[in-house]
């Protein structure tokens, strides 16, 4: 897996939205800003061959867990290899993540990563998924994003009162991560 399995998953589905997976230096930055020290409640959107799950997975407690949340099958095929029972592969749209949530019978959650391209989706999908996201993270939670554009911030703004972006120079192309809370 890793770049070839990108390339020849974006030559069939334009979602894929990337060619590269995002580097570590990416990852450590969106990592920063979760307290891996108590149990958590992980969804992750578009999680692709799972460089960012496999770095969840390492730094998680035993009583924590994540739902991948994958449109595209061959990637949510092979995150099932995972074979960790805290992480719940699900090869679906992010825009149902309340009902994927509601059938684990999860009402809130600590932490929504997302690395899907907000850019290709249509306004009403892109704000169902803000909305049932903000819902679900509560007073507490926070959404992470990165994106290769900045065009998310004003998104977010309609559902998180307080959004922060930086960027990480060192990935290809350069990503900016978004941090949105209430
Ligand atoms: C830019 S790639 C990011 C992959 C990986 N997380 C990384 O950091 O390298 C975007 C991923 O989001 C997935 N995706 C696109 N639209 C999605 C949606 N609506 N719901 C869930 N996944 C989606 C794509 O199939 C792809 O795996």
């Amino acid at each position: 897996m890793g770049t070839l399995s990108y390339i020849k998953n974006f030559l069939k589905d334009r979602q894929v939205a990337s060619i590269t997976p995002t580097s570590r230096f990416t990852i450590e930055r969106v990592c920063r800003h979760i307290d891996f020290d108590r149990d958590l409640r992980i969804i992750e959107f578009g999680p692709a061959d799972g460089v960012f799950t496999k770095v969840f997975l390492e730094k998680l407690t035993p009583g924590s867990g994540i739902i991948a949340i994958e449109t595209n099958g061959d990637f949510a095929r092979s995150l099932r290899n995972y074979e960790d029972e805290r992480l719940s592969v699900v090869n679906q749209s992010a825009e149902d993540v309340r009902e994927i949530a509601a059938a684990r019978n999860w009402d809130r959650v600590d932490y929504i990563i997302s690395g899907i391209p907000f850019s290709f989706l249509n306004k009403e999908i892109k704000h169902k998924i803000l909305q049932e996201s903000a819902d679900l993270l509560g007073e507490q939670g926070l959404f992470l994003g990165y994106q290769t554009s900045s065009h998310l911030k004003s998104h977010l703004q309609e559902y998180f009162p307080k959004v922060e972006t930086e960027m990480e120079y060192l990935n290809i192309p350069p990503m900016c991560v978004y941090r949105a809370g209430k």
